[in-house]
């Protein structure tokens, strides 16, 4: 007889041996959304039995996450800050690490006050969302040069109430932006074109390739869009960016070749100077 915690722990041991790193969160969730259960039922009543029908839906995930697909993939959702975004494979999932420039944003922007705000590569929505669930006065623009990516972030946009504070644009980066923002954010692709196949799984084979690629040194998202944010930013108005280990020293140089004051890079809970942000003089 297949148990809920039975097959729970069956399902941990074999996405540990096969090298996820959150097994026993991942094994979870995929017990959850297979067997059609709740977390309070693994807890509460972990001996109930389960049909073979159960058994078998948990067991076509599990084989997908088994082969490496990405948790949030699977699931369709994926937890970023204080929002359940639905996600797919066109977007890049949100990453844990992505909510320090959230936070650097809110440090940025004022609770009380208007704002319009730029992402510039806006994915899923994860951040963009985030900021307005924060800022009831901010607008925000969301670019991407990916239709699919696009359509994800509506839905997103439409699901939590924001649509209209919110516009979507498909562009070549700032391509067509005709205003000025207080703020610009942006989590570009990072990943050094050599380096990408080198990630781990989920990753290199599961997320869109124009989410990652960076090109040569992947600075080069950050070349563009720091050479346009002189005309992007109204006086005195900000930029925030992600970065990628090591390069937050190269991306720091650019933005005061450009002409921009910037803060000493943020750290993420790794160390890992993750955020470098900054601003126009007037
Ligand atoms: C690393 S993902 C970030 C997604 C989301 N902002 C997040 O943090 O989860 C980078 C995004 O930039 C988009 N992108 C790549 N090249 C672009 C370009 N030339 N113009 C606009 N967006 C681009 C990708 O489609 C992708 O959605």
């Amino acid at each position: 007889m297949t148990t809920l915690v039975s097959l729970w722990t069956d399902l941990r041991k074999r996405l540990e041996a096969a090298g996820v790193d959150t097994p026993v969160i991942d094994a979870r969730l995929l017990l959850e959304a297979g067997a059609g259960v709740q977390r309070l039922d693994i807890v509460t009543d972990p001996r109930r039995s389960l049909s073979d029908a159960q058994v078998a839906a948990v067991e076509a995930l599990a084989l997908r996450r088994l082969d490496r697909e990405p948790i949030g993939h699977i699931l369709g959702r994926k937890a970023f800050w204080t929002l359940d975004l639905e996600v797919n494979a066109d977007v890049l999932s949100p990453r844990p690490e992505t909510e320090l420039l959230v936070e650097t944003a809110l440090e940025i922007l004022p609770k009380d006050k208007r704002a319009r705000v730029l992402d510039l590569g806006v994915g899923s929505g994860a951040i963009l969302l985030a900021i307005l669930a924060e800022r009831p006065f901010a607008t925000g623009v969301g670019v991407d040069i990916s239709d699919a990516a696009l359509a994800v972030a509506k839905r997103n946009a439409e699901k939590l109430g924001f649509a209209d504070r919110l516009e979507l644009r498909s562009a070549n980066w700032c391509e067509g932006l005709a205003h000025t923002f207080d703020l610009v954010v942006s989590n570009p692709p990072y990943i050094p074109t050599a380096d990408i196949e080198g990630l781990e799984p989920e990753v290199a084979r599961f997320e869109p390739r124009p989410a990652l690629d960076g090109g040569a040194d992947g600075l080069d998202a950050y070349r563009i869009i720091i050479a346009a944010l002189p005309r992007l930013l109204a006086p005195y108005g900000a930029f925030a960016f992600e970065v990628g280990r090591g390069q937050a020293d190269a991306v720091q140089a650019l933005a005061q070749a450009g002409g921009l004051a910037t803060e000493t890079p943020r750290l993420d809970l790794a160390g890992i100077a993750r955020v470098v942000a900054g601003r126009r003089a007037a």
